[in-house]
C-alpha cells in the first residue's frame, strides 16, 4: 500500500515539533506515511528544522486543496481566516485532517463533521484538548462504554501556572502572566487564555464527545482568573482551598451545562494538587467510576506528539467520528436550567465601621444562608478598607446571588464582591 502523503500547514511552536517527528528515523510516523508539503507565513525564518525536502507553499488553502496530500494537518490557529478556509478546502475534496485548533472545533465543529462524513474524510483533533493528555481519545474511545456524567478539568496550563506561581512566590498576576508568556505557554492575546476562553473552547469539544451532543462553544458561561488577587490565594489558602480555574460539563436529566470559572477546591480534591503548567481531566461515568486523565497540556513535545498520534490512527484505518458518533446520532445540547446547588467563597472589600459585618449577616440569614467560615484581614491604621472573606454551607446559587447583590447594594461595599464556588473531594461533580 503507498504512503499516506502528508502536507503541514502552520510551522510555529507544534509545527516544527511534527516536522522534527517526521525527520526522526526511528518514529513510527514514517512507516506508513510521509511529509511531502509544508507552509507557513514566511519561508525565510529559520526554524531550526530542514524544510528543503518538502514542497512549499505561501498559501495553506492551496496546500489543503493540492491532489498531492491525503492529509492535512492544520496547525495555525484561529477560529476563522486562513485555517478554517484551508481545513475546509481539504475536507470539501475528501482529505482527511489533523488540527490542533480547538477555537476552530469548538465553534464550527459540527459543519466540518458533516463535511467530513459527506466526503468521507476523517477529522481528528486529539492535540486541540490537553496538549500531550490523551483526553479526546479516552472519551470517544475508553469511556465509550460508560455513561459519562460530569468532565470537569484544568483546561489552561497558563492559567494553571499564573495561580500556582502566584501562591508559590507571592508575585502578582502581571508579572506571573509576562513569565508565563516567555516560556511559550500562553496565546498570543492573553485574554483567550486568563478569560477562560481557551478552556471555554477545550470544554465544549470534551463535552460534545462526552454527552454525544453537538459542540455548543455559546452555551459554556465563561469567567477567567482576572479577579483572582493575592489576597483570595492567601486567604483560601487559611481556608484550607487553593483556587483554580475549572472547566466543567454536566449532564443532568439529559440536560447539559457548562462553565469555565475559578473555584476554591480543598486541599484533598483531585484537582487541586495538580500544578504549574500541567492539565488535569476528572471523568465520572458509570460503570466505569471516576478516572482522572494528567500530564503536560502545552509545548512542543506534548502537543506534536498528540498530531503524530491522530496520523498514526489514519495511517492504521482506526480513525473513528470526529465526534464519536455520526453527526446525525448527536443532538443539540439541551441546555440546562441553572438550578445549582453548593458551598461558595465570597470576598468582600468594605469600609472599616461598626455594624458591617452585621449588615453582611444579616442580608445572607435574608437568604436562608449559614456563614461556615468568616476572615478579616488585618490592616495598617490609615487603611479605608478591608477585605473580608467568608465561605458559606450548602445552598442555591440563585439565593446567593441575590445575598450578594443586596450586599452590594449596601453604602458599605468598596468594590463588587467576588464570588467562587467551594468544591470538596468526594462531593458529586454534579450541578443539582
Ligand atoms: N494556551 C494553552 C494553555 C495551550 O495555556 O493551556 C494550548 O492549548
Amino acid at each position: 500500500m503507498s504512503k499516506l502523503r502528508v502536507g503541514i500547514a502552520g510551522l510555529g511552536t507544534v509545527g516544527r515539533g511534527v516536522v522534527r517527528l517526521f525527520a526522526d528515523d526511528a518514529s513510527r510516523l514514517n512507516e506508513k506515511m510521509q511529509l511531502v508539503a509544508v507552509s507557513a507565513r514566511t519561508a525565510a525564518r529559520d526554524r531550526g528544522v530542514d524544510l528543503t525536502p518538502y514542497r512549499w507553499f505561501d498559501d495553506p488553502v492551496a496546500l489543503a486543496s493540492d491532489p498531492g496530500i491525503d492529509v492535512f494537518v492544520e496547525l495555525i490557529g484561529g477560529s476563522d481566516g486562513a485555517a478554517k478556509a484551508a481545513v475546509e478546502a481539504a475536507l470539501g475534496r475528501g482529505a482527511h485532517v489533523v488540527t490542533a485548533n480547538k477555537a476552530l472545533v469548538a465553534l464550527h465543529g459540527s459543519a466540518l463533521a458533516e463535511s467530513a462524513e459527506r466526503n468521507g474524510a476523517k477529522l481528528l483533533f486529539e492535540a486541540a484538548v490537553g496538549g500531550g493528555v490523551p483526553m479526546v481519545k479516552a472519551l470517544k474511545e475508553s469511556v465509550a462504554g460508560s455513561r459519562a456524567s460530569t468532565v470537569a478539568g484544568i483546561l489552561n496550563g497558563t492559567c494553571n501556572y499564573i495561580l500556582t506561581e502566584m501562591e508559590n512566590s507571592g508575585r502578582s498576576f502581571e508579572a506571573v502572566l509576562s513569565e508565563a508568556q516567555g516560556l511559550g505557554y500562553a496565546e498570543a492575546d492573553p485574554t483567550t487564555d486568563v478569560g477562560g476562553f481557551d478552556a471555554a473552547h477545550k470544554l465544549t469539544i470534551l463535552s460534545a464527545i462526552a454527552f454525544g451532543t453537538r459542540p455548543d462553544f455559546a452555551h459554556v458561561r465563561v469567567e477567567g482568573i482576572e479577579r483572582v488577587t493575592l489576597t483570595d490565594i492567601r486567604l483560601a489558602g487559611k481556608l484550607g482551598y487553593r483556587i483554580k480555574l475549572i472547566a466543567k460539563g454536566s449532564q443532568v436529566d439529559g440536560a447539559v451545562e457548562m462553565h469555565v470559572r475559578p473555584a476554591c477546591l480543598s486541599f484533598d480534591h483531585p484537582l487541586a494538587n495538580v500544578g504549574g503548567s500541567l492539565n488535569a481531566l476528572v471523568v465520572d461515568a458509570e460503570p466505569s467510576g471516576q478516572l482522572t486523565f494528567i500530564g503536560r497540556g502545552a509545548g512542543e513535545g506534548p502537543t506534536a506528539a498528540s498530531v503524530a498520534s491522530d496520523l498514526i490512527d489514519l495511517a492504521e484505518g482506526r480513525a473513528g467520528y470526529a465526534f464519536g458518533k455520526p453527526l446525525t446520532q448527536l443532538g443539540a445540547a439541551p441546555r440546562a436550567t441553572p438550578a445549582e446547588r453548593g458551598r461558595y467563597y465570597l470576598r468582600l472589600l468594605v469600609k472599616d465601621r461598626p455594624g458591617v459585618v452585621a449588615a453582611i449577616s444579616d442580608r445572607l440569614a435574608h437568604e436562608e444562608i449559614s456563614i461556615e467560615s468568616f476572615l478579616q484581614m488585618p490592616v495598617s491604621e490609615k487603611h479605608t478598607a478591608v477585605p473580608i472573606v467568608l465561605t458559606t454551607q450548602t445552598c442555591a446559587r440563585s439565593r446567593m446571588e441575590a445575598a450578594v447583590k443586596a450586599i452590594a447594594a449596601l453604602d458599605v461595599t468598596a468594590e463588587a464582591p467576588f464570588l467562587m464556588p467551594v468544591e470538596h473531594a468526594g462531593q458529586r461533580w454534579s450541578s443539582s
